[in-house]
């Protein structure tokens, strides 16, 4: 029996290996996914995987076809979770977990598994996902079988089986990198009474620390997608990755919450996702300028059933198509520039232009205009208030 391990080289993903072997008799191939999560979680990460007794290591490049196919389009939505969390762990789960399957098709094994505990949502995500795709595959989520419960006992497990590894009993913070977004959750910050130590934050300086001139940066936007930074065109990739470095130096996108998990609890996380902050501010100001006010109200509202769609792992879905039908739709119009300004934690909007703005100085001048007529407002104002004046008409009769 075949099992495909969607594998990081940390130390729950290495414990699975001879675990699934253990209790599975199977032969495990560890799956690495490459989101962007960088060099170090990397290197060296087939060997580890052979070392735990993986048969092979695949690792695949999915960063391309996260943003393209899953970063502009969320954002073109303007999915945000409970009003902050810009869904950076939820969104990379699909494409990973797809990859995951093709793989597992691809080399006749029969069973998926993955190092997710049983108390969270990328469980959800990632099952949602491998029932879409491969429902005839078996899942294996050795978090709710398990008996080990600390990372103490995970060390002990890998010295049995003679599984060298670099992993401590010590650390502290649980976190999800990708090309998006960074997330840390556990130790101190479990009580939400405690502020964030900085040894939290591992990509951006602190406002407090960050350089106290403002840089200001002018985002070239078509179709809702960055074409150019400062007037070089960047591939999407690119585009993110520069922006990270930019936002981390200032301080900019770190948040700080407690959110409703789909499971029912609720934990507390702190989230950096620079780039991805400074670009949903480039958006909407490109929106402002460009939506009329219902298409607007329209946008907000998709907004906030693909933020809920997204981190709900509900991806491989013809409602994900219907909403990104839409959201695409009105996206079609925001091409334009808008100028960013990168200031101790903050990115404000110092200059926003675009061929398709609604904007227009010689109709919102007060002095007379041609499309404007004063007078029209008056008829608009009697007809807009008509139910309020019949209203008033019953109670003066009674
Ligand atoms: N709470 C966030 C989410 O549900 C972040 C999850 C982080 N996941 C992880 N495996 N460390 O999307
Ligand atoms: C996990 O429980 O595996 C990470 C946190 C989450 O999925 O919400």
């Amino acid at each position: 029996k075949k099992v495909v391990l969607a594998y990081s080289g940390g130390l729950d993903t290495s414990a699975i290996v001879p675990w699934l072997k253990d209790n599975y008799d199977c032969e495990v191939i560890a799956f690495v996914a490459d989101v962007g999560q960088g060099a170090e979680d990397l290197e060296g990460v087939e060997q580890k995987a052979i070392n735990s007794g993986a048969s092979s290591c695949y690792v695949v490049d999915l960063k391309e076809q996260f943003v393209k196919e899953v970063i502009y389009p969320t954002l073109k939505a303007g999915a945000v979770y409970e009003g902050q969390y810009l869904l950076g762990t939820s969104m990379a789960r699909p494409i990973i977990a797809r990859a995951q399957v093709e793989l597992a098709l691809k080399l006749g094994a029969d069973a998926l598994c993955h190092g997710c505990t049983g108390k969270g949502n990328d469980q959800v995500r990632f099952e949602g996902a491998f029932a879409a795709l491969a429902p005839q595959l078996k899942v294996i989520a050795p978090w709710r079988e398990w008996e080990f419960n600390s990372r103490q006992s995970l060390l002990n497990y890998l010295a049995e089986k003679k599984v060298p590894t670099t992993a401590t009993a010590t650390k502290i913070y649980s976190r999800d990198a990708n090309l998006f977004h960074i997330s840390h959750e556990g130790g101190e910050l479990e009580n939400p009474w405690n502020e964030p130590s900085e040894q939290v934050w591992m990509w951006t300086n602190s406002p407090e620390q960050a350089p106290d001139k403002a840089e200001y940066i002018q985002l070239s936007f078509v179709k809702g997608e960055l074409s150019a930074i400062d007037g070089k065109a960047v591939s999407g990739v690119e585009a993110i990755e520069q922006l990270n470095k930019a936002g981390s130096i200032h301080g900019v996108g770190r948040i700080d919450i407690v959110e409703n998990r789909l499971v029912g609890m609720k934990s507390r996380g702190c989230y950096e996702t620079p780039g991805g902050t400074i670009i949903v501010a480039a958006l909407r100001a490109l929106e402002s300028l460009v939506y009329d006010r219902t298409s607007l109200k329209y946008r907000e509202e998709v907004g906030l059933e693909v933020a809920q769609l997204v981190y709900d792992g509900r991806w491989f879905t013809p409602l994900k198509d219907a909403l990104f039908a839409a959201s695409n739709s009105l996206a079609e119009q925001l091409t334009g520039d808008i100028v960013v300004k990168l200031y101790k934690g903050q990115v404000t909007v110092a200059k926003r232009r675009s061929p398709n703005s609604l904007y227009s100085e010689a109709f919102a001048t007060f002095d007379g205009d041609e499309v404007y007529n004063q007078k029209d407002a008056a008829g608009f104002i009697r007809l807009y208030s008509l139910a309020s004046r019949i209203r008033a008409l019953h109670s003066v009769k009674e």
